[in-house]
């Protein structure tokens, strides 16, 4: 499509392969230390000239969310428009493949691919606008979509460190069905923090990226995230229990659990076999990505 005709752009599914705790700030937000990749589940945002502004939402998981002014792909399209000046609308559309509220930052990813999509369709010029600002106003996890690229995020998630090349590990994408609100989470997290810890030197490959994962590196978030909803648990040891399973663990807040194998049959039998012990589940295979503009 061109911006003639329209725009397509996918949202991937973020990944936080590690993600420690490593402070709060006095306003609340807590300071982070995670690796965070894409994956090639994802959703997808269409987006055609009009005059007015205008979002319409199908997909699987489209009936889990109405459309209302705090949607993000609407509050991401009009606060850009504020701040280019634009006068122009787009007719948008999300398909929403990915679950909601589950932390692989659907809504940030389709945040994101709305500000790509809009800055070509209403010509921007990114140079002239903060748009880094405009995404971290819409979410933490908004400004590592909108880079779209793999990267160390630090700070409450502006800060961000690409990491380029990192292996296209096979895996799988489990979410036990339910949505976890992301406050809840950080505030059930109990104990001190985590110093940061990133890799001293890019893995080379998938033996040694779960090497480095499994050294010092987990998810501060998981704990806390079973304590409040304990199927979490679950979902992680289904995952550990297929065959071929290199890690399972918690992305983001959660509720979605990953898995990393070494071969893409594994991860696609991996998700089948999930998929038909949990058919109230959401599983599905793919592969990590380091740049979204690989899908
Ligand atoms: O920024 P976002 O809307 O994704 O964050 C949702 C909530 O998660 C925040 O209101 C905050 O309570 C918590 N959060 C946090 N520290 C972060 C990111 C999110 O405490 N770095």
């Amino acid at each position: 499509m061109n911006t003639h005709e329209g725009l397509s752009l996918p949202a991937a599914a973020k990944i936080n392969l590690y993600l420690h705790v490593t402070g709060k700030r006095p306003d609340g937000y807590h300071l982070l230390d995670s690796l965070v990749a894409f994956a090639t589940a994802h959703d997808q945002i269409t987006i055609r000239p009009a005059n007015q502004l205008s979002l319409v939402i199908d997909g699987p998981f489209g009936r889990g969310l109405p459309v209302s002014d705090d949607n993000l792909v609407l509050r991401a399209a009009l606060q850009l428009r504020a701040l280019a000046g634009i006068h122009d609308g787009a007719q948008i559309t999300l398909t929403k493949n990915l679950p909601v509220a589950s932390g692989i930052g659907g809504g940030s990813a389709d945040a994101a691919a709305t500000i790509r999509g809009l800055v070509r369709l209403w010509q921007v010029h990114p140079g002239l606008h903060d748009l880094s600002g405009l995404a971290l106003g819409l979410g933490a996890d908004v400004p590592v979509c909108l880079l779209g690229r793999a990267a160390y995020m630090g700070g409450i998630g502006e800060l961000l460190d690409p990491v380029d090349d990192l292996p296209a590990v096979p895996l799988v994408l489990v979410n036990p069905a339910v949505a976890v609100a992301t406050p809840e989470v950080f505030t059930a997290r109990a104990g001190g923090f985590s110093p940061a810890n990133r890799f001293p030197a890019p893995p080379s490959g998938t033996d040694e990226l779960i090497e480095l994962l499994n050294d010092g590196r987990g998810n501060d978030l998981a704990a806390p995230a079973i304590g409040l909803i304990p199927v979490i648990g679950r979902a992680i040891e289904r995952i550990a229990a297929t065959n071929g399973c290199r890690m399972a663990r918690m992305s983001g807040s959660g509720a979605t659990c990953f898995g990393l194998y070494q071969t893409q049959a594994e991860a696609d039998a991996a998700a089948l076999a999930i998929g038909q012990a949990e058919p109230h589940w959401w599983s599905v295979a793919g592969h990590l990505l380091s740049n979204i503009h690989d899908l």
